[in-house]
């Protein structure tokens, strides 16, 4: 059988709690660790920018062991030169475990169906499932038991929402999104898909961050999508400032799976604040791939 990591709605509670507790296993005792995945080799191909995820699977990989190579899409011909499962069956010849960041989530789940290498989605236009397992990590370092958390995302109808939203429906914990009501509209399947005893979406940013653990944001427009001023003229009153925190409690943190545009979704005074985890939420990443890592490829 072959694992991949493809979304989050893919797992059982139980499974990912398995891999947060092996990622909280090696950061407990890396040198534990630094040859479980000797001779396995990781192949990476970015088809849109990363900095956080190209750097924690490179060095996450190598620091327990394993090689990592980085593929060029147009440089290997993916998608012109052979069938693209005569290109991942060659490529399983070679290495034990793909990422793909893209903008196309139908082809990474295509990949992976062909079950010919374990294929794990680094990104794409739909989910983001290495950053929300991850920073289910994050929340369970500093809060405690994810189960009882109180989460608020404030901002953009996107795809580390939506595996936010799929890690609350497994989860169970509290989740309110608030966001402008122009998505809200324009989204109203998903949001009827996801709303539930658990998960509530309203456009008043004040009242869903009113009791929270966790204020969560991210960029207005994500990559891939067309900039437009339009857009970021709808958030004007969605973003994560002093004002929108003075009505949280003492310990709320507050997270951002990076990279930030400093001043549109959030102000400097609150993203370099106390209640702000943002470098140890970067950090963790590294550990929660490693553990990703060892359940494709072990
Ligand atoms: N958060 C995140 O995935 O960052 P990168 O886009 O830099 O990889
Ligand atoms: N929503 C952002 C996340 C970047 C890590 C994007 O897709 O650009």
């Amino acid at each position: 059988m072959i694992n991949h990591f493809v979304d989050i709605s893919d797992f059982k509670k139980s499974e990912l709690k398995r891999i947060i507790s092996f990622a909280k296993r090696i950061k407990n005792n890396p040198n534990k660790y630094e040859n479980l995945l000797q001779n396995k080799s990781l192949g990476m191909i970015f088809e849109k920018q990363s900095n956080r995820t190209r750097l924690s699977f490179d060095i996450g990989m190598k620091k327990i062991g394993g090689n990592v190579i980085e593929l060029d899409k147009k440089g290997i011909g993916f998608g012109k030169r052979e069938s693209d499962s005569d290109m991942i069956n060659v490529l399983s010849q070679y290495i034990d475990c793909l990422i793909i960041r893209n903008n196309d989530h139908s082809k990474i789940k295509e990949l992976s169906r062909l079950n010919l290498l374990p294929i794990i989605n680094g990104l794409s236009n739909f989910s983001h499932p290495c950053q929300i397992l991850s920073d289910i990590f994050t929340i369970e370092e500093i809060l405690g038991s994810i189960d009882k958390q109180k989460i608020t995302w404030v901002g953009d109808i996107n795809n580390v929402l939506i595996s936010l939203l799929q890690a609350s429906h497994i989860f169970r914990f509290r989740l309110k999104i608030a966001s402008p009501k122009a998505l809200l509209l324009k989204n109203r399947s998903l949001i009827n898909k996801f709303k539930s005893k658990n998960i509530s979406f309203c456009s008043d940013p004040i009242e869903a961050v009113k009791g929270t653990d966790c204020v969560m944001t991210d960029v207005w427009v994500s990559m891939g999508e067309k900039k437009s001023v339009k857009k970021k003229k709808i958030f004007k009153n969605f973003q994560v400032n002093e004002n929108l925190m003075r009505h949280t409690h003492k310990k709320t943190i507050f997270m951002h799976c990076l990279p930030a545009h400093r001043n549109e979704e959030v102000v400097d005074s609150v993203i370099d604040s106390k209640k702000s985890v943002v470098w140890q939420q970067a950090q963790n990443r590294m550990y929660v791939q490693q553990s990703i890592l060892n359940y494709c490829i072990l």
